[in-house]
């Protein structure tokens, strides 16, 4: 893969394909950390002589505009970090004609891809329409590269093209600790994207020692195993998934901890919870965080453990007091990396955000912005993204 030390940029437009799909609730983005991370990269290309323009996705609004989605709310967040003007561009079209009037600032921001339907499907005329905003491309977004899209995949293939500081950094790291051999590792797993985790659960047995399972996944597995859950959020279609992924932990020799008892409350925004094991009933109630005993029997498997790979919180944190579990695990983590007992490496949005709140990220060993992309290539999958930048 060629870098951005490799490439001659002076008076180069750089399509700059970042990852800025960041937490937005009612107009206020949430945890800034992708915006930061997307930094290094633009300003190389900048003091290089190139005007980058970026390019990212926020959400799945499935090809049509959703002005919540729109990447106009980014662009002072962006500046801020930045240090620098941005220029934000509402619609790829606009490339054909007005170019006189474009790449006046520092940089250029171009409206959510995923506005529009080629992006997802890496349609070439789609593909064509971007890559006439730029001399070369630059994927510095390891965290979308396991989508085979036109901004990841597509421009790639059509422009000369080079990593970003943050997509070597990420690769670089998650290597190091991955092909560590230091003694026993667990993975835990939560979050709420259910069937996409599910399906890569069964290969992560054959990677660690031992599966820490919370979150919406959790709910699947123990209502494929027969028992209620109330009006916990699940996923009916991949039930025979869950069951497929615990006969395969068992052929693998991983251990899998499933929780027992919960945080339960008649809904998410209730304020006040009680405590409930998964064998009473749970009628009208939806699971929200790992109750007390869960909690002591994943503490104690991370104290056994020398590796801990962590994606997905464990519960729905960013609604007190079901952020218990995450920031208890979160905070045992901390303190066990910090005092060498431990090599963590943490991945994922909503995981950063999560521990941001907890005040625990900084402890960790290695933080990678990717979820999706993180569980993919730990499982030892191909990541077509990176496969397009080394073909
Ligand atoms: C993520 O948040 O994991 C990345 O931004 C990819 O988003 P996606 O799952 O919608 O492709």
């Amino acid at each position: 893969m060629k870098t951005i030390a490799d490439m001659e940029l002076q008076d180069r437009k750089v399509l700059v394909r970042v990852d800025i799909n960041v937490p937005i609730h009612n107009g206020i983005v949430g945890d800034e950390t992708r915006i930061a991370r997307a930094v290094p990269s633009i300003n190389q290309i900048i003091e290089k002589g190139g005007h980058p323009v970026i390019l990212s996705h926020l959400g799945r609004p499935k090809g049509k505009p959703v002005a919540d989605l729109s990447l106009a709310q980014l662009v002072k967040p962006f500046e801020k970090h930045l240090g620098k003007n941005i220029q934000f561009c509402p619609n790829i079209d606009l490339i054909h004609g007005h170019s006189k009037n474009l790449f006046t600032k520092s940089a250029t921001l171009l409206e959510n891809v995923r506005f529009y339907p080629g992006e997802t499907s890496n349609d070439p005329e789609f593909v064509t329409n971007l890559a006439r905003w730029g001399d070369a491309y630059c994927n510095d977004a390891f965290s979308a590269s396991h989508r085979n899209h036109a901004s990841i995949v597509g421009l790639a293939r059509a422009l000369p093209c080079f990593a970003g500081n943050l997509l070597e950094t990420e690769i670089e790291n998650i290597d190091r600790i991955l092909q560590s051999d230091v003694g026993p590792s667990t993975a835990i797993i939560g979050g709420a994207k259910i069937s996409t985790k599910l399906k890569v659960l069964a290969n992560l047995s054959k990677k660690v020692d031992c599966l820490l399972i919370g979150g919406a996944m959790a709910n699947t597995i123990l209502l494929a195993q027969g028992y209620e859950v109330g009006s916990s959020l699940v996923e009916k279609d991949h039930l025979q998934t869950a069951l497929d992924f615990l006969k395969e932990a068992e052929l693998n020799a991983c251990k899998v901890c499933i929780p027992k008892d919960f945080q339960v409350a008649p809904h998410i925004n209730h304020g006040t919870s009680t405590i409930k094991r998964i064998d009473t009933n749970l009628n009208g109630m939806g699971i929200f965080d790992l109750g007390p005993e869960t909690i002591k029997t994943f503490e104690n498997v991370i104290i056994k453990s020398k590796k801990v790979l962590w994606n997905g919180p464990l519960g729905a944190f960013e609604f007190p007091p079901f952020d218990n579990s995450t920031s208890k695990l979160g905070n045992l983590l901390a303190n066990r990396t910090k005092s060498g007992d431990i090599i963590s490496l943490i991945g994922g949005g909503d995981t950063i955000a999560a521990l941001v709140k907890s005040n625990h990220l900084e402890a960790m060993s290695f933080v990678s912005t990717a979820g999706g992309a993180f569980i993919e290539y730990m499982e030892g999958k191909e990541l077509p993204g990176i496969n397009a930048l080394e073909t």
